[in-house]
């Protein structure tokens, strides 16, 4: 998704924006930006389609300069949709979606104005042109007030060298300090290499940068706000050699180890009435996350403690749930910015539900807007597709469940003692990637392939197959084993890979019946289990054994080869798993 970034910086401030922007590439884009402000009110521009390291080159005088990395709304990737946009005295850099712009645009046109892009936000800065009698941040408080829909503004006046004013709703910003330097920025992870101090900005607020961060409300008077130290564990990663994927896989047993120390230092019981007296619980999320979130309604629903309902933020903010006061709502997302899972959480807050949030970004708009946060402790995720945040989001789901079982029964489940064994299990699971590799390189020119997996090894099913579709490109679908065979069976041919997920033992001559029907029909079958015996007396023409655990906690333990599968996938056919195509880490926009 689009990222902004405004600098104030007497010294080296077009470096620093740079850099800036090399720490937002990870959240996707296809163009990037920056405009810089010399102290005699000069703007100037370098905007480019494709990647930040095409704006090298000379650095821009200024001391106070914004930029942006562009995921394509309206208008195509092109060097003029890329930010900034400029008009008269006023540069722009937006991330969000301005719904009213074509009838703002409409009234614009007809006041004479011309359109450089086919974006959206290039109409603010139109706005701004015209709103302004030498008031910035009035002018600014003033455009704001004719916009729908989401956004965070980073912008450049002439008339005010050294200052940028900047301005949030429904799209995340925090502001940084570090010495020399004062920074707004779209995102926590990115500012964490440039800032040493951070603070939250929230909807509705605005932000002057000059010679300290300045937060007003929208009537324009001043907030108090206070910094607090950036913490290690927010700071992005890097790595040496080999992608950002492969590495995030080989710290799942780390970030395991981590989440679990997080959670046993936590203290529930600001939630306890509330767990306790839950009439139903409400899980939402997207993705890799709403996967996460099917495996928590499992494994409450085996332990019969109340009523759960689980489904995506998109559709659970469209449905008019059923959702009251006597709910507890659980949103489930990594970066604690994508704009379905906070609008859900929104939705469930004004029904008056409880609100837990599960994020692994500290300071999110998430953590932020619930009542009760869990944080994952993961560490930085720059991958854009999930890997140890959806091991991370699993465990900290089950410790969460194991909670609600506590406070509704009096006692935990007895899988509860066997979380600490994952982070080891996990290590263990590394001893199928031999095996993933190989499987990578046999079907390296699959044209797509099946995902299978009944009850507790759906979810897992579910989420190899996004992970094929999301860095191999291929298609790649997950199915409840027993549902192939009413309908999709039809795409099964000669050499079509079916992987079959099979950890419950009460199951295992079910899922291997829908094994024998694919392999009937020509399908190159992939078993991954847990039970010796199951594996030897399968059809199978390739067989993977996982290490044990107790049956709940499977899903943490079996995603693994299948994301190391991928990733290899990914890399055997020419791509980077770190940037796939057309997608964003962190989906801002509805
Ligand atoms: C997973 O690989 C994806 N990149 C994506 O599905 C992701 O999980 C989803 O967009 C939700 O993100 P969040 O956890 O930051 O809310």
């Amino acid at each position: 998704m689009c990222g902004i970034i405004g600098c104030i910086s007497r010294e080296n401030c077009y470096e620093k924006l740079l850099s800036s922007l090399a720490r937002l590439e990870y959240r996707g884009y296809d163009s990037a930006g920056v405009c810089l402000l010399s102290d005699s009110g000069t703007l100037r521009v370098r905007k480019k389609k494709g990647y930040v390291s095409n704006l090298a080159g000379k650095p821009i005088p200024g001391g106070a300069g914004i930029g942006h990395t562009r995921w394509a709304t309206h208008g195509k990737p092109s060097d003029e949709n890329a930010h900034p946009h400029l008009c008269g005295k006023f540069a722009l850099v937006h991330n969000g979606i301005i719904e009213n712009y074509a009838a703002l645009k409409e009234e614009l046109l007809v006041q004479g104005d011309v359109f450089l892009s086919e974006t959206d936000s290039e109409v603010i800065v139109h706005l701004l042109s015209h709103a302004y009698r030498g008031d910035f941040l009035g002018a600014l408080r003033e455009v704001c007030a004719r916009l729908c829909g989401s956004y965070a503004l980073a912008v450049l006046c002439a008339d005010y060298p050294g200052q940028i004013a900047a301005a949030r709703r429904g799209s995340p910003l925090v502001a940084g300090a570090a010495k020399g330097a004062l920074y707004v920025c779209s995102d926590v992870p990115a500012l964490c290499g440039e800032a040493e101090f951070l603070c939250p900005v929230e909807d509705g607020e605005f932000v002057l940068l000059s010679d300290a961060v300045r937060v007003f409300d929208g009537q324009g008077r001043q907030i108090e706000r206070s910094f607090t130290r950036v913490k290690s564990e927010q700071r992005a990663a890097s790595v040496a050699e080999g992608t950002f994927m492969q590495a995030e896989i080989a710290q799942v047993p780390r970030a395991l180890r981590d989440t679990l120390e997080g959670l046993e230092g936590t203290d529930f019981a600001p939630c306890a009435r509330a767990l306790r007296g839950a009439k139903r619980i409400w899980c939402a999320a997207c993705g890799t996350a709403y996967h996460a979130a099917l495996s928590f309604a499992d494994v409450l629903a085996e332990k019969g403690v109340c009523d759960v309902f689980c489904t995506t933020s998109s559709e659970f903010r469209y449905k008019t749930p059923l959702i009251g006061a006597e709910d507890v709502f659980v949103a489930v997302s990594q970066s604690g910015e994508t704009a379905d899972t906070l609008e859900a959480a929104r939705l469930a807050k004004s029904r008056g539900a409880f609100l837990i949030g599960i994020t692994n970004v500290a300071d999110s708009s998430l953590s932020r807007l619930v009542h009760f946060n869990i944080a994952m402790r993961a560490g930085p995720e720059i991958a854009v597709a999930a890997t140890k945040s959806y091991n991370a989001q699993l465990l900290c789901l089950f410790y969460l469940a194991a909670q609600l079982v506590f406070f509704k029964k009096g006692s935990f489940p007895l899988w509860k003692g066997e979380l600490r064994l994952l982070p080891e299990r996990a290590e263990e699971c590394f001893g199928t990637f031999g095996q993933m590799s190989a499987l990578a390189a046999k079907l390296i020119s699959a044209k797509g392939m099946f995902f299978l997996g009944r009850n507790a090894d759906f979810p897992t099913a579910l989420e190899g197959a996004l992970k094929v579709r999301e860095i191999a490109c291929l298609f790649a679908e997950g199915y409840p084993a027993g549902e192939l065979k009413h309908g999709s069976l039809a795409l099964v041919e000669e050499g079509f890979p079916v992987f079959a997920l099979s950890t419950r033992e009460a199951l295992f001559a079910k899922t291997e019946n829908a094994l024998a029907e694919v392999r009937a029909r020509g399908a190159y079958t992939i078993l991954l289990s847990q039970s010796e015996q199951a594996l030897s007396q399968s059809c199978a023409h390739c067989k993977v054994l996982l290490p044990k655990i107790c049956a709940p906690l499977y899903p943490v333990l079996s995603v693994l080869p299948l994301q190391y599968f991928a990733c290899r996938l990914s890399l055997l056919r020419g791509m980077d798993p770190d940037k796939p195509r057309n997608l964003a880490k962190s989906v801002t926009v509805e």
